[in-house]
């Protein structure tokens, strides 16, 4: 098993509807390491081009649902700032602990929890946005749509939705990904994902191409 193979856990890949397993991996406390070489020292940017697609501002309070070590929150908290929320949340417990490692290391006021998209531990209406990077081609079927209700349910009337995924027709890494060639068909993203959201009420769905090459995105509003 190679490198890529083990970031990925070939068998945490359920576009067949298969349970998946989590796992601690010894590999969490690397990821951002890994994600710096992958981005080419750029994934600060890519942070902050998905919470400009979110229309994240000042004040608001934002949950990102499988944040793994934290580093979009990181950035959302510099934009919402004291007055604002900021909450990660991932099924990984390994994942969770790194993030609350680099939340101390950075004095950040950020909270995080382990918790599946499908179980969000927060009352209805609490969020004004919700985010999931490189999240959604881990869930299955009934994840997605399980996943979707809760989102709905968290967010506040008005409130975003923003889903960040690979767009394997753009090329480069989606492509090499063990488990990833049905993704790399088509750009799922704008197909997909957007009719899930329309499916699970969204409005205003909005769907393209992210600042980040390889990356798409698509965002659904709750309606008042
Ligand atoms: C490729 S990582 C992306 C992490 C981070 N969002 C990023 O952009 O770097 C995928 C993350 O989704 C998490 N995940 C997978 N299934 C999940 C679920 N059902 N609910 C919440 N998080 C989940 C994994 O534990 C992992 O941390």
């Amino acid at each position: 098993m190679n490198l890529i193979q083990k970031i990925h856990g070939n068998d945490e890949h359920t576009h067949d509807g298969q349970p998946h397993t989590h796992r601690a991996p010894f590999w969490v406390r690397y990821y951002d390491t890994i994600v710096g070489v992958a981005t080419f020292g750029r994934a600060r940017k890519m942070h902050e081009s998905t919470l400009q697609l979110a229309q994240l501002q000042s004040g608001e309070s934002i949950l990102d649902i499988g944040c793994g070590t934290g580093k979009l929150i990181f950035a959302a908290e510099k934009v919402v700032g004291l007055g604002g929320t900021a909450v990660g949340l991932d099924v990984e417990p390994g994942m969770i602990a790194q993030a609350k490692a680099n939340a101390a290391r950075t004095h950040s006021h950020a909270t995080f929890g382990v918790a599946s998209i499908i179980e969000i531990p927060y009352p209805d209406n609490s969020f004004d946005v919700v985010t999931s990077s490189l999240v959604y081609h881990h869930l299955n079927q009934a994840e997605k749509v399980a996943g979707l209700q809760e989102v709905m349910r968290v967010l506040k009337p008005n409130g975003r939705f923003l889903i960040v995924d690979l767009n394997p027709t753009r090329r480069g890494l989606a492509v090499r990904l063990p488990g990833h060639n049905q993704l790399a068909q088509e750009d799922y993203v704008s197909r997909e994902v957007v009719e899930q959201l329309a499916a699970a009420g969204f409005a205003s769905i909005t769907a393209g191409a992210h600042p980040f090459n390889q990356l798409s995105y698509a965002l659904g509003v709750k309606d008042a």
